[in-house]
């Protein structure tokens, strides 16, 4: 039983690592320990049988659940993005954050869902690898990536918990409303499991692209027009997607101005860019020329159903900040696998959560 405990123990670090290879890595050495401590085959079978046991538990996503659950989330790991963020924000010297970035990267990861061939979404986070990382509309995310790798490094959560947690986080910092959120998530080893590319918005449609793209992931309307209100916050930049600009004065906040500025400004295709002729992707700005609207924002209005919400949520900011958190929250968790709530403890599972300590 002794070893038991000690092999269980291991396989629990084991699932720390990012990849794959980290859990084999401390398998194996657990095989080696027990068995030539105690040489006789007697202990060889029994470590073989105990090894081949965990490997299966290493993946089980609610033994991952578990101990990203013993992860101080809301403390240490928030403290550290916040700082992030603020470091950020100190190192640029420009008021602009990286913030809005982070949310963006929330959106993406998970965005890819779809809900018919039950693929894509924020588990396993498929973005680190080729070809996702490459895909157009991920331009622009690896620098949000690589800032956050000393958290993951430091605390060994998965990259797919910590994207989408650093994304809430970005959103409440921001003055937004707190975004429900759990961990759980598991990373893929490889980019084997990435999705096809263009499964996310392309800013250059209407409002059918709008509904075919988050209809797929099991979005409806009302929550495309709340979850567009993400663009109260940050820019858009010429070296990624070719458009530029912010959607409001204020991006760096949570707020509904977004959807103010849409119904209140009058919005006319971009002619200029610092004094010389536009040459860039159909964009819209304001009166003051220093804000901008996409195409696929503009839709909003367009579309008489989106049109509906997008004057509810200018009226109520409150009613905007609750659905934004409720559908933000279900993008973030679409397509993972969390492991239904337990109603009884008698369980194998729960016996062997308690032989690890857990
Ligand atoms: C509705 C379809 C959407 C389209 C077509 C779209 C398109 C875009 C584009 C083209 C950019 C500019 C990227 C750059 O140049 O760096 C952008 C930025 C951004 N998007 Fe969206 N987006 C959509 C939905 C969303 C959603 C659902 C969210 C989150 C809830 C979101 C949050 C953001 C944020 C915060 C930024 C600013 C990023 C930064 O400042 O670096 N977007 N989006």
């Amino acid at each position: 039983m002794m070893f038991a405990r000690q092999s269980l123990r291991i396989a629990a670090r084991a699932l720390r690592y990012p990849t794959g290879a980290g859990a084999v890595r401390a398998i194996t050495t657990n095989l080696n320990v027990t068995s030539v401590a105690k040489s006789s085959w007697q202990k060889m079978v029994f470590a073989t049988g105990t090894t081949g046991l965990l490997i299966g538990f290493a993946w089980n996503t609610e033994i991952a659940h578990t101990l990203s659950a013993k992860i101080d989330w809301e403390g240490a790991v928030r403290k550290d993005i916040v700082k992030m963020i603020e470091d950020e924000e100190e190192r640029r010297g420009d008021g602009t954050s990286i913030g809005p970035t982070l949310i963006r990267l929330g959106f993406h990861t998970s965005g890819t869902y779809d809900r018919t061939a039950q693929n894509g979404g924020s588990n396993g986070a498929c973005m680190r690898f080729i070809p996702e990382a490459h895909y157009e509309a991920n331009q622009g995310l690896s620098f949000p990536r690589a800032l956050l790798e000393p958290l993951q490094a430091k605390y060994g959560m998965s990259f797919s918990d910590l994207w989408t947690f650093a994304a809430k986080v970005a959103v409440e910092e921001a003055g937004g409303p707190v975004i429900p959120w759990r961990s759980g998530r598991t990373d893929a080893d490889d980019g084997s499991k990435s999705v096809p590319d263009g499964r996310l918005p392309d800013a250059t449609q209407g409002a059918a692209h709008l509904r075919s793209i988050f209809n797929r992931m099991g979005l409806n309307d009302q929550e495309i027009v709340a979850l567009s209100g993400g663009h109260s916050m940050g820019f858009c930049h010429l070296d990624t997607s070719g458009f530029v600009g912010p959607w409001t004065f204020a991006p760096n906040s949570f707020s509904n101005e977004y959807f103010r500025l849409l119904v209140e400004e009058k919005w006319v295709p971009k002619k200029t860019h610092k004094g010389k002729i536009w040459r860039g992707p159909l964009q819209y700005e304001d009166s003051t020329g220093n804000l901008m609207m996409l195409p696929t924002d503009m839709a909003l209005m367009e579309d008489p159903a989106f049109k509906k919400w997008v004057i509810a949520y200018k009226e109520d900011e409150e009613l905007f900040s609750k659905h934004f958190a409720a559908a933000f929250s279900k993008l973030l968790e679409l397509g993972v696998p969390f492991p239904k709530e337990k109603t009884s403890g008698g369980s194998f599972l729960a016996k062997m959560k308690n032989m690890l300590g857990l």
